[in-house]
């Protein structure tokens, strides 16, 4: 399996910060954002990671992380023009992905749960991962039936149908690539992943895992305040010191 993550975008609720550089690589406590993403990505035991980037931030990115080797693993760069959706990773990711599946993971999520089981064990289909919130409207969410099973997506509803966000991976198979090339802009003028996993639902081949601990999106200035007192109550309370 391939990995990617995914941090372009323009960061403008996070102004004057993401002037100077990019959300994800902004300091959550004592790590730079993406640092959280990757090693969800390397604890899986994925080697080969394509970074997508910003045009004006591709040399920061490169500063801090270079071949990879420092990591374990392989890295490799892609620009992306326009923050165009993030749909649109899997076209830009396209050659790199070659054949096989694919986790995608953005930039400036953080978990606190151990996904690597559950990544290492996908088999074929869509994958999400799910977490309830007190404020669904802002996020992706899924509606499950009584057996748990997904029934139906809607990128931010305005009206309640479900308190599950989809949070910021997913893993997909190799038809990813596919679906990704004969999407259409959404009214936003997006590429969604929404869409994607929508097209996985009605395939009947879309399946849920609900995460446990922390989920934080750290676009916010509050949600990136939070997200530094937890990774500083992580830090003290791990004797044996982190990963990366
Ligand atoms: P968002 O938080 O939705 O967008 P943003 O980072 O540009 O922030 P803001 O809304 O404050 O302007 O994006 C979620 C993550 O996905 C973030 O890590 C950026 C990344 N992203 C891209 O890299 N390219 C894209 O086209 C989109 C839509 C998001």
């Amino acid at each position: 399996m391939k990995g990617i993550i995914l941090a372009g975008g323009h960061g403008t609720r996070l102004y004057p910060l993401t002037r100077i550089t990019s959300k994800q690589l902004l300091p959550i406590y004592d790590r730079p954002m993406i640092f959280y993403p990757l090693q969800v990505l390397l604890m899986a035991g994925i080697k080969e990671i394509l970074i997508i980037v910003a045009p004006e931030r591709a040399g920061d990115f490169l500063n801090l992380l270079g071949s990879g080797k420092n990591f374990g693993a392989k890295f490799t760069y892609e620009i992306q023009d326009k923050p165009e959706g993030i749909a649109q990773a899997f076209i830009i990711g396209a050659d790199f992905i070659g054949d096989d599946s694919v986790a995608l993971i953005l930039g400036d999520n953080i978990f606190e749960d151990d996904l690597s089981e559950t990544i290492r064990n996908f088999k074929k289909g869509g994958k999400i991962f799910i977490r309830e919130v007190s404020d669904p409207e802002r996020f992706g969410v899924v509606k499950l039936d009584k057996l748990g099973k997904p029934q139906r997506i809607i990128e931010k509803p305005k009206k309640f149908i479900s308190s599950y966000a989809i949070t910021g991976l997913y893993v997909f198979d190799n038809r990813v690539v596919k679906i990704a090339e004969n999407l259409k802009p959404s009214k936003r003028g997006e590429l969604e992943i929404t869409d994607i996993q929508a097209r996985y639902l009605k395939m009947g081949e879309l399946t849920v895992h609900t995460i446990r601990g922390e989920w934080i999106d750290t676009g916010t200035f509050d949600s990136l305040l939070k997200a530094s007192n937890w990774a500083r109550r992580q830090a003290k309370s791990k004797a044996s010191g982190r990963p990366i």
